[in-house]
C-alpha cells in the first residue's frame, strides 16, 4: 500500500537580512508538525526556501557593494546554519532564483493564467511599498509613511500585466466557506471573508524589467518581469515538480498545510487560491495562520530595533530551549511576547528544574538502586504517540495548537514529579529495596513515555533521555553556557 503523504510549507523568506525570532518561529512550528507526521508514519515533504526576486534584496546587496546572487549566497549560509542549529528537518530548500527547479513551473503557471484569459495589460498609477512588495493605498498610510515599514511608498506609473483577481472573489469565498480550503484560526478566516465581501481588485502581476532585471521574465515580453508575489507563491508547486515533473507534483500536491504569519494572509488566502483555480489546480487543504512574535509588545522588526537574535539565545541556552519557548510559551494563533527575562524564567522552571531535574532524579535512583528493566520492551515512539490514552495530545496537533501539545507533555512531567513526592522511593528503599525498585521501574517507564511524546517538539532532549534510559546513565540536559 502506498504511504500517505503530508506536504507542509513555510513561507519563503526574504533574504535581505538575518533571520530573527519571528522567522525562527514559523520554521520551528512547521518542523514540529513535520516530525510529528513522520512519526505517525507519513511520507512527509517539508519545504522552505528564499524569496529572492525582491527589490529589497537587490538594494540590500547594493548597500554592501554586492550583486544580488553574491549577496544572497552569503545570507543563505546564515539561514542554513540557523536551521541546523535548531534541528529544522526540512526536506527541500527552494530558491526562486533557481532556474532549473523554480523557473519552468513559474513560467508554466503564468502561461496557464494567460490561457484562462486572466492576464491583461493595463496602465496603472499607484503607491508601491517595497517593504510589503505590494501596492498600497493612501488610507494605509500614517503620516505619509507605511506604518509597518516606516518608509514612504514610491509613486509608480507603469504599464503592467494584471491578473483578474476580481473574477475569483465568489469562487474563493465558496471554497473557504465550505471548508474545502480551511483557514485556521476562525478569526483569520473571518478576516479574509470580510475582505472578500468588499470584492477583490485585479492585481498588477508584473513590473517593468528596468525595475528588477533579476526577476523572472514574463513569457513573450522581454520588457516585463513577474511580480514578486506571483513568482513567490508559485514556489509551493514548482518545488515539487510543477512544470517539469508531473509525477512528483501529483505525488505531493495539494499541500496539507501552508503555515504563514498573519501579515501575509491576503496573499495566501485570496491571491493564491485564485491563481490555482485559474490554472485548474486543486487548492491546498489548510492554511495555518500564526500570530506575530513581539518584543516589549511591538512586532519584532529591524526598523524598530527590538529584534532578538535567535543565535544569542541558542548560544546561551541551547537549541531545545529555543524550540521549547516557541512551542510551549507562545500560543500559535495569537501574538507572543519574547524577552530575555521571560525566556530565562521559562528555561529555569520548565527545563532545568522541570524535565532536566526529573530525568536526573529518576536515573540517579535507577542507577544507585540497581533497578532492572528491559529497555527493548519500552515501546516505540510511534506506538506511544498513537496509543488511545494520548488522544488529547494528537487532537492538539490536529488543530495546530502546538502549545497545548507541549502543555500536555509538561502536565505529565508535573504528574511524574508529584508521584515521586508521594511514593518517596528514596525513603522506601531504606525499608524495602525491592518495592522501591518496582516504583522506580514504573517511573522510568513513564519517563520513557514522556520522552516519546517529546520527540517531535524537543528531538534532541528526547533522544538524550532515551539514551540515558537505554544505557542506564545520568544524562546532561540543559547545561548553561
Ligand atoms: N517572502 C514573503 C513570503 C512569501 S511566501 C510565498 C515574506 N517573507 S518574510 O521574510 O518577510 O516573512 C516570512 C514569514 O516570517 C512570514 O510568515 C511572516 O509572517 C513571518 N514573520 C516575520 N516577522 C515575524 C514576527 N515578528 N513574528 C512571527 N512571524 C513573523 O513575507
Amino acid at each position: 500500500m502506498e504511504r500517505k503523504t503530508f506536504y507542509i510549507t513555510t513561507p519563503i523568506f526574504y533574504p535581505n537580512g538575518e533571520l530573527h525570532m519571528g522567522h525562527a518561529y514559523t520554521v520551528t512550528l512547521c518542523d514540529i508538525v513535520a516530525r510529528y507526521q513522520r512519526l505517525l508514519g507519513k511520507e512527509v515533504h517539508f519545504l522552505t526556501g528564499s524569496d529572492e526576486h525582491t527589490v529589497k534584496v537587490v538594494r540590500a546587496g547594493e548597500k554592501v557593494g554586492k550583486g544580488p546572487k553574491e549577496y544572497i549566497d552569503g545570507i543563505l549560509e546564515n539561514f542554513r546554519s540557523l536551521y541546523s542549529s535548531i534541528d529544522i528537518s526540512y526536506d527541500q530548500f527552494i530558491r526562486t532564483s533557481d532556474k532549473e527547479t523554480h523557473w519552468p513551473g513559474a513560467i508554466a503557471l503564468w502561461n496557464k493564467l494567460v490561457e484562462a484569459g486572466d492576464i491583461y495589460k493595463k496602465k496603472y498609477a499607484g503607491l508601491y511599498c517595497v517593504g510589503h512588495e505590494a501596492f498600497i493605498t493612501e488610507k494605509d498610510l500614517v503620516n505619509g509613511v507605511c506604518p509597518d515599514h516606516g518608509v514612504a511608498p514610491e509613486n509608480i506609473e507603469e504599464e503592467n500585466y494584471f491578473f483578474k483577481l476580481s473574477k475569483y472573489t465568489d469562487a474563493v469565498r465558496t471554497k473557504i466557506e465550505s471548508g474545502e480550503l480551511t483557514i485556521l484560526p476562525e478569526t483569520r478566516k473571518n478576516e479574509i471573508l470580510s475582505l472578500l465581501k468588499d470584492g477583490l481588485q485585479d492585481v498588477s502581476f508584473s513590473r517593468p524589467v528596468s525595475k528588477n532585471s533579476w526577476a523572472i521574465p514574463v513569457p513573450n515580453d522581454p520588457e516585463q518581469v513577474m511580480y514578486v508575489w506571483c513568482d513567490a507563491l508559485a514556489n509551493y508547486i514548482t518545488a515539487i515538480g510543477y512544470g517539469r515533473d508531473e509525477k512528483g507534483f501529483n505525488h505531493f500536491w495539494p499541500a496539507d498545510y501552508h503555515v504563514i504569519g498573519k501579515d501575509i494572509l491576503r496573499f495566501h488566502a485570496a491571491f493564491w487560491p485564485a491563481m490555482l483555480m485559474s490554472a485548474g489546480l486543486p487548492l491546498p487543504k489548510k492554511i495555518m495562520v500564526h500570530g506575530m512574535i513581539t518584543s516589549q509588545g511591538k512586532k519584532m522588526s529591524k526598523t524598530l530595533g527590538n529584534v532578538i537574535n535567535p543565535l544569542d539565545l541558542l548560544h546561551k541556552y541551547g537549541k531545545d530551549a529555543l524550540r521549547f519557548f516557541l512551542a510551549k510559551e507562545v500560543s500559535p494563533f495569537e501574538d507572543g511576547d519574547v524577552t530575555v527575562e521571560t525566556f530565562e524564567a521559562a528555561y529555569n522552571s520548565a527545563l532545568t528544574n522541570g524535565l532536566g531535574n526529573l530525568t536526573s532524579r529518576i536515573m540517579q535512583m535507577a542507577i544507585s538502586y540497581e533497578v532492572t528493566y528491559d529497555a527493548k520492551a519500552l515501546g516505540s515512539v510511534q506506538h506511544t504517540i498513537l496509543s488511545e490514552k494520548h488522544a488529547a495530545y494528537r487532537a492538539s496537533f490536529d488543530s495546530f495548537r502546538l502549545n497545548e501539545a507541549a502543555g500536555y507533555v509538561w502536565k505529565l512531567i508535573a504528574e511524574l514529579d508529584a508521584e515521586i513526592q508521594t511514593k518517596e522511593p528514596f525513603k522506601l528503599f531504606k525499608i524495602n529495596p525491592d518495592e522501591a525498585r518496582v516504583v522506580v521501574k514504573g517511573l522510568v517507564e513513564k519517563l520513557w513515555e514522556i520522552s516519546c511524546l517529546l520527540a517531535p517538539i524537543l528531538p534532541d532532549s528526547s533522544a538524550k533521555v532515551q539514551l540515558a534510559i537505554v544505557n542506564k546513565v545520568k544524562p546532561t540536559l540543559f547545561p548553561r553556557k
